[in-house]
């Protein structure tokens, strides 16, 4: 783990935390050896990964990131009642950090931390970031938010708000989702709070679009996670070979993101080969959506309560302000 803060502009520190390659192979490889074979949705951000989303958050079809943000436009004011002044704002998986801007005029926060997987967006995003507010300290931290990174020492005191929208949290098994729900009272301890956007269950027509925009971003996105194995793994798959598949879980209330093998044939990584039947997939995401009910519940196990929900006006996204339950 680098641990070297570098300091590009007055106003920006940018830390690597990164996790070694060689750390995460064993476990993509125990994913592609598994009877469902999959690969975990956290190695679909490389560059061009990362690139490919901000595509689909621009896709007529794919709703959740600007209801999102119309969302945080709109109750900005409101959302910063509930954080406080001069919070330190804490943001996992913050990626271009788009949504953020929206909240900072409103909550002026001492600091904000961003943090993702993906050094050179992140850095570039922190920089862009801080030319565009002065007087905003930002601390970037190249991490894997699901495992281990430290908080920088520099941080100022003051209410921790972890800012988590996206529905990222969508991401997760419910059961996940509550373990990941419960770890954040380390950051906010007693006094802070969660801000977490959550999408909402809704008609299949219009979630199955989402995932199936009709340019194919979602395609390329779901594709290009094999370039990324090709890279960390020394790995041979051939993108041409595998086709996308996304489609709506009703009784798991999850869309289901899949790459299906065109035929039958294996792919070489290291010194070991992999089979694929024709048909056969590799399971590359989950996106949980939830009741208003089923979110809050969801919290509850993990410790906290919802204060208050934010929706649009045809209640297809929610931002929800989470405290911890005092006992
Ligand atoms: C960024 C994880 C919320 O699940 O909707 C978009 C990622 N995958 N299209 C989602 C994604 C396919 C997105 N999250």
């Amino acid at each position: 783990m680098l641990n070297a803060a570098k300091k590009p502009i007055d106003n920006v520190y940018f830390e690597d935390q990164q996790p070694d390659v060689t750390d995460s192979r064993d476990e993509i490889l125990a994913g592609l050896k598994a009877r469902q074979k999959r690969i975990n949705p956290k190695y679909f951000y490389d560059e061009r990964g990362s690139e490919l989303f901000e595509q689909i958050t621009e896709t007529p079809e794919y709703y959740p990131t600007r209801t999102e943000l119309s969302i945080l436009d709109l109750y900005a004011e409101e959302m910063a009642e509930y954080c406080g002044t001069e919070c330190v704002l804490i943001e996992p998986g913050s990626g271009s950090s788009e949504k953020v801007r929206l909240l900072l005029d409103a909550l002026r926060p001492a600091a904000y931390v961003p943090l993702d997987i993906s050094a050179d967006f992140l850095y570039q995003s922190a920089v862009r970031l801080g030319r565009e507010f002065p007087w905003l300290t930002v601390h970037a931290i190249c991490a894997d938010f699901s495992d281990q990174w430290q908080a920088p020492d520099l941080l100022p005191d003051g209410k921790r708000v972890v800012f988590y929208p996206g529905s990222t949290i969508g991401n997760m098994e419910p059961d996940i989702a509550k373990v990941f729900l419960s770890q954040l009272r380390e950051i906010t301890g007693e006094e802070g709070g969660v801000l977490i956007g959550v999408d909402l269950h809704k008609s299949e027509a219009v979630l199955n679009k989402a995932y199936n925009d009709d340019q194919g971003v979602t395609a390329e996105f779901n594709l290009n996670v094999l370039n990324q194995m090709n890279r960390m793994l020394e790995a041979d798959f051939d993108a041409n070979v595998f086709s996308h598949r996304a489609f709506y879980n009703t009784s798991q209330q999850r869309i289901e993101m899949h790459l299906v093998s065109k035929k039958q044939h294996s792919v070489c990584i290291e010194n070991e080969y992999i089979e694929f039947e024709e048909g056969e997939t590799i399971h590359t995401e989950n996106s949980y959506k939830y009741t208003l009910d089923s979110f809050s519940e969801l919290a509850h196990g993990a410790g906290f309560a919802v204060r208050q929900s934010w929706l649009d006006e045809q209640s297809l996204f929610s931002v929800h302000y989470l405290e911890v339950t005092r006992l």
